[in-house]
């Protein structure tokens, strides 16, 4: 700029700097919100596999990653002759994976499910889930918290997505949910599309 005394020349390539790293800080903490009201087109969507090994009370410590926190109510019990285990929690901690299969040994999941499921049904079985999915990967470092009736009547069902942290800061959506595969009264592996109609990117 010439004509400009050296000082101002200063003040204003100290202004330019400021704006210039104020605009930078704004990138960089601000994030987007996007939202869709399109069922069909999702901010974000992705398929896990939720796998339940259930604590079988006698050699499967180990391997198990739920397991009853109560005990089946009496009403569930006598009432209710064929048991419907009314009343029981089951706590999990269970692997995700993108595909269906189980984790092999020293194989990180994709995220891991934590909370809890309740029996709440007299006249047959039915939960409630409450859970967050919990990413801490290279990909993603986050939770997905969902909340629920898993209406074990219905073929699918949906589960709301009620929030999120992380990568997922402040996501909504919905979480649709079938069984894909169980062996007894052992394991389940429940096939769960979740999408995003919320995001801040
Ligand atoms: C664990 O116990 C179940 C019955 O509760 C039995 O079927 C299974 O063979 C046992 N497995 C091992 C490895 O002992
Ligand atoms: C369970 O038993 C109750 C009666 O005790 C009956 O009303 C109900 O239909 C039964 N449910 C199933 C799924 O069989
Ligand atoms: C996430 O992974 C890192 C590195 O493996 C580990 O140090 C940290 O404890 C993990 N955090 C959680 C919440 O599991
Ligand atoms: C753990 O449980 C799963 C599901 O029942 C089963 O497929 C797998 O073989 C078990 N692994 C071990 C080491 O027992």
């Amino acid at each position: 700029m010439p004509g400009l005394p050296p000082s101002s020349k200063l003040i204003t390539m100290a202004i330019v700097l400021t704006v210039l790293l104020l605009g930078l800080g704004g990138a960089a903490h601000g994030r987007r919100r996007l939202v869709s009201d399109d069922e069909d087109e999702p901010c974000k969507k992705m398929t896990l596999y939720y796998h339940d090994i259930l604590y079988n009370g006698v050699n499967n410590t180990a391997n198990a990653t739920s397991a009853a926190s109560t005990k089946p109510t009496a009403l569930s019990t006598t009432h209710w002759k064929n048991g419907t285990y009314f009343g029981t929690l089951v706590t999990f901690d269970d692997p995700m994976t993108a595909g269906k299969a189980l984790p092999v040994a020293g194989e990180e999941p994709v995220a891991r499910a934590q909370g809890f499921y309740l029996y709440d049904k007299q006249e047959s079985y039915n939960s409630w889930f409450g859970f967050s999915i919990v990413f801490n990967s290279t990909a993603h470092k986050g939770t997905i918290n969902l909340l629920g009736a898993n209406l074990m009547d219905e073929k699918t069902r949906d589960l709301s997505v009620g929030g999120g942290t992380g990568d997922f800061f402040m996501t909504r959506g919905i979480c649709t949910l079938k069984l894909d595969a169980a062996e007894g009264a052992v394991y389940f592996r429940l096939k769960m599309d979740i999408k995003l109609y919320e995001c801040y990117v």
